[in-house]
C-alpha cells in the first residue's frame, strides 16, 4: 500500500479536506445522508480548519451530513485535550452542521463501560446496508507513533473486541480514559482516510504500510470499503 505523499503540512491539510470533501459530496448525492467519523489528535486541525474556509464552508451540503467520533478522551467537551473542542473550535461551530446531527461521545458517564454501550447505541441508527455494522461513509483516523489508532493501543484486549461497536479503555498517551470505536465497526467503514504528519510518525507509517501485525492500525481493513493514507513528506520520505 503506498500513501498519497504531500511535501508538508499546509498541503496535508489542503490535500486531506479535498478528500474528504469527495467523500461528503458522494455520499450525499447517492444516499442522501453522509455518516463522517471524525478522528483526534492534532493532525486533523489543519483539515478541519481547511474545511472551514471556502469553498467548503458553504460549498458542502453541511446540514446532511451526521458527525461522530472514532475516539474521544474522558474529558469535559470544553477541556482542551477532548477530540470534540478540537473538531467543534476549528470546523463544526463554523459549518451548517445541524446541531442534532453532532453525536459527541458521552464523556459525562462516569463508568466508561456505560458510556461505551450508550454511544454504541446512538451509532445504531446508523445504516447498516447489507453490513452486520453500522456503515460509516467516512471514517477518520490518526497514527501514533507506537502504531496506534483511534485509542487502539499496542497489547490492549479491546483489539480482540467482536461484537460492541465501542470500548472504554485505559489508554498509553495521557489522558488515559477514553472510548474507542472497535475493530469490527472501523472495518465496516465504506471509506477509512488515515491523515499522519511528521518525521515521529515515519516509522509507525512504515510498519503500517507493510501489515506489521503489532501494530493495532496494521489490523484496520475495511471489509467493502476504500482504505487510504495521506502523509506529508516527513513521515513518508523519499526513497
Ligand atoms: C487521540 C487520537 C489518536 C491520534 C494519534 C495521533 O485521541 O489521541 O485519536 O489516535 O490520532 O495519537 O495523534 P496526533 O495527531 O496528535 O499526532
Amino acid at each position: 500500500m503506498t500513501p498519497i505523499v504531500v511535501s508538508g503540512p499546509a498541503e496535508l491539510a489542503e490535500e486531506s479536506a479535498r478528500l474528504i470533501a469527495e467523500v461528503i459530496r458522494s455520499a450525499v448525492s447517492d444516499r442522501g445522508p453522509c455518516y463522517l467519523a471524525l478522528a483526534g489528535g492534532d493532525t486533523p486541525r489543519g483539515a478541519y480548519e481547511r474545511l472551514s474556509r471556502p469553498p467548503y464552508q458553504a460549498g458542502l451540503p453541511w446540514p446532511a451530513v451526521h458527525v461522530f467520533w472514532s475516539d474521544e478522551r474522558r474529558v469535559p467537551l470544553n477541556d482542551p485535550q477532548s477530540n470534540f473542542a478540537l473538531a467543534w473550535g476549528a470546523l463544526l461551530s463554523r459549518v451548517g452542521v445541524p446541531g442534532s446531527q453532532v453525536h459527541p461521545m458521552p464523556v459525562h458517564e462516569t463508568d466508561g463501560a456505560v458510556a461505551a454501550a450508550a454511544y454504541a447505541r446512538v451509532l445504531e441508527a446508523i445504516p447498516r446496508n447489507a453490513s452486520p455494522w453500522p456503515r460509516f461513509d467516512l471514517i477518520l483516523l490518526g497514527l501514533g507513533e507506537d502504531g496506534h489508532t483511534a485509542s487502539l493501543f499496542p497489547g490492549d484486549d479491546a483489539l480482540q473486541e467482536r461484537d460492541a461497536l465501542v470500548r472504554a479503555v485505559q489508554a498509553h498517551k495521557p489522558p488515559p480514559e477514553r472510548l474507542t470505536f472497535t475493530l469490527p465497526l472501523i472495518n465496516a467503514a465504506r471509506s477509512v482516510l488515515f491523515v499522519v504528519q511528521g518525521a515521529g510518525k515515519k516509522s509507525a507509517l512504515e510498519g503500517v504500510l507493510r501489515r506489521d501485525p503489532a501494530l493495532p492500525a496494521s489490523l484496520v481493513r475495511p471489509v467493502d470499503g476504500e482504505l487510504r493514507f495521506i502523509a506529508d513528506r516527513a513521515a513518508f520520505p523519499p526513497g
